[in-house]
């Protein structure tokens, strides 16, 4: 049978409401859709640790930073619900622009701090259009627990604030970046490489990689990230929109690997903007 979709916050949050009568804890997955391995793997998660878990999909238009962005996104839904079938999601939300922001709509959930810096600072607005479908796909779904990625590493801290600042009764959990063998991290944008790109895609994962390496071995991160920028240039991306060092606890700036850290970064590949992030492990400083 394939996966069962709803459309409504009403029959969404019918179908809850059964599964919470019968004793069942409740797991959400947000998505925008065109669905990869990424996102199966962070609803083979939720299936370890939850009894029903719903996948939503929505392309949000208040986290886009540009119409030709948000009109190039991919919409495969027929396809996502395919993917969905065989892994055992137990219902796809598909709501629509008008049952997500009805006329008349006019709240804006911002989190400050987390969201500041990185891509808050070159997308305007974005997290707090990511902020605010959070909010609604949380209350919308009462879900106990969400399941993020780590691919997008600001955007985890920022979903787990909103929900411990607010209250809501649900528990955030981040899950590994899957990738290519090559080491692209899986995104949806990705079908938008050229096979040219697409070639040198994989040197942002394997630039990370090393510079992560490097700090973990006790390297200064300044002359590090500076090379990491360079590096990056030279295999065939346009523009380094950020490389930074950050504590993995709050994402607030570091200068080396004293406490855990993770090393977040932006490129421009042609007209594709790609994200990655690494950790950098701390006290693994090599006494050699
Ligand atoms: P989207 O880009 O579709 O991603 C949905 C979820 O899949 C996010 O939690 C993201 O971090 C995760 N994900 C994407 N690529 C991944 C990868 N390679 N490995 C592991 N997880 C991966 O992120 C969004 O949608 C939206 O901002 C959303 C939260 C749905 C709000 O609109």
């Amino acid at each position: 049978m394939s996966v069962p979709i709803v459309r409504t916050v009403a029959e969404l949050r019918r179908t809850v409401a059964d599964w919470r009568a019968d004793g069942n804890r409740v797991a959400v997955v947000p998505t925008m859709g065109a669905l990869h391995e990424g996102h199966l793997s962070l609803v083979r998660a939720a299936l370890a640790e939850a009894d029903r878990v719903i996948v939503t999909l929505f392309v949000n238009p208040k986290q886009f930073n540009s119409a030709a962005d948000l009109a190039a996104y991919p919409r495969t839904e027929v396809e996502d619900a395919a993917k969905l079938t065989p892994v055992g999601a137990h219902l796809l939300y598909c709501p629509d622009g008008g049952e997500m922001y009805p006329s008349g709509f006019s709240t804006t959930v911002s989190v400050a701090g987390v969201s500041e810096g990185l891509c808050g600072a070159f997308r305007p607005g974005h997290f707090d259009g990511v902020s605010t479908v959070v909010a609604k796909l949380f209350l919308q779904t009462g879900a106990d627990l969400a399941f993020f990625g780590e691919k997008d590493y600001q955007q985890l801290h920022v979903v787990k604030r909103l929900a411990a600042d607010i209250d809501m009764p649900i528990e955030v959990t981040g899950c590994p970046t899957i990738r290519e063998p090559d080491g692209l991290a899986l995104s949806s944008r990705n079908v938008r490489l050229s096979p040219e790109q697409r070639v040198v895609a994989p040197a942002l994962a394997r630039v990370l990689f090393s510079l992560a390496d490097r700090i973990a071995s006790g390297a200064p991160a300044a002359p590090v990230l500076a090379d990491g920028r360079a590096q990056l240039l030279a295999a065939g991306y346009r523009e380094v929109e950020y490389l930074e060092l950050r504590s993995s606890d709050d994402l607030s700036p570091v200068s080396d690997a004293a406490r855990p850290a993770r090393l977040l970064a932006a490129a421009w590949l042609g007209e594709t903007r790609l994200i990655d992030n690494v950790p950098v492990p701390s006290g693994t400083l090599s006494n050699a």
